[in-house]
């Protein structure tokens, strides 16, 4: 079979290769991948900056969104056959099972020793056939097929928007109105929906024109879109009860912190590339404790959360006919490799792998 390989910590080391077909064993679901979805992580890893082989190994297997049917079960697994349509979890516990691996957060992992298939010493999903523990699948109704693949970048936003409120609906009476997400990407387009769906006012800031279609989707949903050439972000005010920084973008992280009102919450979704710091911290922790300030970051999702991220894309898609199919800007084959990997145009916006012609 054909898989989609890089050799970790190596640049521009992607390319095909054929390997022999995943055995499954106890437990485990052998997966029959129709779709992968292309990240800032996939690109990263291609960059040479992140990743890593399995043990003993010398190559990695890319592709950490996906959706697939399953091909084939393992005995002792329950609750799937042959032909479901199915999306795997990303992260598996580590060799420790800390106190989280144990209750079925290895996203909140204390070790730092997990797994994570297509990203870290384990392969990804990016292959004909792809193998998995079952007991880490969630299955989708078949009305998802074409935005099933999705699923994966919403749980990122699931995960955010539900520590959120946990925090904030724990430590007082908490009504919020307004949020703002930063970054009109994939991710930044789904937090407009989750926060949309919550029944807050949302405004949604990018630098793409007024008339793009980030610009439109965000509309679509009934939330303001902002761009931030037109309007700088140092120009806005702090009035918004939740910030969901998802650019990246250190500059942009610090000024999200001005942006959240009297007891408001900002999580950080990007990730940062490391440089020198120019905030005045001193500001930065007075404004945090005067105004009963949180700031917090979170990264990768439990099962709970996919459950929860298929649940409301079927909300989205009634909700908002025509605007999930419209963040999958371009469909890519496995032999168009090198292209499907470098972002396209200023329109793009998901760009997704066709691993084969969907069954
Ligand atoms: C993935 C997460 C993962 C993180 C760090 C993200 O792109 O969505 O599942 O934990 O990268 O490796």
């Amino acid at each position: 079979m054909k898989a989609i390989v890089v050799t970790p910590m190596v640049a521009n080391s992607l390319r095909i290769k054929e390997m022999d077909p995943p055995a499954v064993s106890k437990g485990q679901m052998l997966l029959n991948v129709q779709k992968v979805g292309i990240c800032g992580t996939d690109r990263d890893i291609i960059a040479g900056f992140y990743g890593a082989s399995p043990t003993g190994g010398d190559f990695l297997v890319l592709g950490h969104e996906s959706l697939s049917r399953v091909a084939e079960l393992g005995s002792g697994v329950r609750g799937f056959k042959p032909g479901d349509l199915v999306v795997p979890t990303v992260r598996r516990n580590c060799p420790e099972n800390c106190l989280n691996c144990q209750n079925e957060e290895s996203d909140m992992c204390l070790t730092g020793h997990y797994k994570e298939h297509g990203i870290k010493e384990l392969h990804g999903f990016a292959s004909e056939f792809a193998i998995t523990d079952a007991s880490f699948v969630v299955k989708l109704p078949e009305s998802l097929i074409e935005v099933g693949i999705l699923t994966e970048p919403l749980t990122i936003v699931e995960k955010g928007e539900i520590q959120t409120y946990l925090m904030q609906e724990s430590r007082m009476k908490w009504k919020p109105k307004k949020a703002l997400v930063l970054g009109a990407g994939p991710v930044g387009l789904l937090a407009t929906t989750i926060l949309r769906l919550r029944g807050l006012e949302v405004s949604t800031v990018a630098t793409r024109s007024a008339d793009s279609l980030k610009a439109r989707l965000v509309q679509q949903t009934g939330a303001q879109y902002i761009n931030a050439k037109e309007t700088p972000l140092k120009e806005m005010e702090d009035e918004y009860d939740i910030v969901f920084e998802i650019t990246g973008s250190p500059s942009v992280a610090l000024e999200a912190q001005h942006l959240i009102k009297t007891n408001g919450v900002v999580c950080y979704l990007g990730i940062y590339k490391m440089q020198q710091d120019t905030e005045d911290a001193g500001k930065l922790f007075t404004d945090l404790v005067l105004g009963n300030r949180v700031h917090f970051g979170s990264v990768n999702a439990n099962k709970t959360y996919f459950e929860r991220s298929v649940n409301d894309l079927t909300k989205i898609k009634k909700k908002w006919p025509g605007f999930l199919e419209q963040i999958i800007t371009r469909r890519a084959k496995m032999d168009d490799l090198t292209q499907a990997y470098q972002p396209e145009n200023e329109e793009e916006i998901k760009t997704i792998i066709e691993i084969r012609t969907l069954m």
